[in-house]
């Protein structure tokens, strides 16, 4: 970007002749006109499309079941993509396994079932670095900064944990992987308003700490406050995007997806 800056500028460059190695980069990671769904003839998501640049926290908000879990699964390779593309670093990886995605850099941590409930804490982080045990006291130690509350419970099972300690761990063991973006699947819901907050400070941190993020969040409010951008999904479809700032001072966005839930 900073190599870019004088385009603007009343000297600038034509794009044709700025160098190769100063023009933009391709986004990190993008759904491109993406297609995709369940059972056969029955789309869930119809050409959607979303881009998440390096550095960026990006929220993915909507009313439910608009395709919002549906479309971090055909991200991270868990759906098959009937039409379009992902690519990561501008690479189509479409069609790759989620395991194949994980060594690429990329995390997740899904809506339900994100922790194994038999497990211990320590059992639960070292699935984020099972295909590599070396590296677990490497990351481990980065992992503990953010969440020093899983050190202390190491030998707890997940199960017998609160919400908001279940969802330490998940988040935990998605960070395990090191991922250069992380994808977070409605993080707040079922936690109470206190760990709803904390939850949403964390975020910042992993984010503060150089990982890009998409979130799909259901407290789409808080979610826009916190995002560089957004998208707002409905019926499978890119409905509106823009900065999370310029979404919430939209009427139309505000009237048809925030409505019910301005709280001052
Ligand atoms: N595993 C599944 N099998 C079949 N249909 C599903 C499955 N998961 C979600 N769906 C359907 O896909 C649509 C979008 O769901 P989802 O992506 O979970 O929405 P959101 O996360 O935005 O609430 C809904 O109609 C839902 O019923
Ligand atoms: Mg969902």
């Amino acid at each position: 970007m900073k190599g870019l800056r004088h385009l603007g500028g009343k000297s600038a460059t034509p794009l044709d002749q700025v160098p190769v190695d100063m023009a933009v980069p391709p986004p990190l990671l993008s759904a491109a006109t993406v297609t995709a769904g369940y059972f056969p003839g029955v789309d869930i998501l119809n050409a959607c499309s979303l881009d998440v640049n390096k550095g960026e926290l990006v929220g993915i908000v909507g009313p439910n079941g608009a395709g919002k879990s549906t479309l971090l699964k055909a991200l991270f390779g868990l759906l098959q993509v009937r039409s379009g593309q992902v690519l990561l670093r501008g690479e189509d990886v479409t069609g790759r396994s989620a395991p194949f995605l994980v060594s690429a850099g990329v995390g997740y941590v899904p809506q339900v079932a994100n922790v194994f409930a038999e497990l211990s804490v320590e059992e639960n982080l070292r699935m984020g670095v099972y295909r590599n045990p070396k590296l677990f006291d490497e990351r481990y130690e980065k992992v503990v900064e953010l969440f020093p509350l899983l050190a202390e419970r190491t030998r707890q099972r997940a199960g017998l944990m609160s919400g908001g300690e279940r969802q330490m761990v998940a988040m935990g063991r998605g960070l395990m992987m090191n991922p250069e973006v992380l994808l977070l699947d409605e993080p707040s819901a079922g936690l109470s308003p206190a760990n709803q907050s904390a939850a949403f400070e964390r975020i910042k941190q992993i984010h503060n700490s150089g990982v890009s993020i998409i979130i799909v969040e259901q407290n789409a409010r808080r979610c826009l406050q916190i995002c560089d951008r957004a998208y707002v999904l409905d019926q499978g479809r890119n409905a509106y995007e823009g900065t999370g700032r310029s979404l919430l001072a939209d009427p139309k966005v505000v009237e048809l997806y925030l409505g019910t839930s301005i709280r001052r």
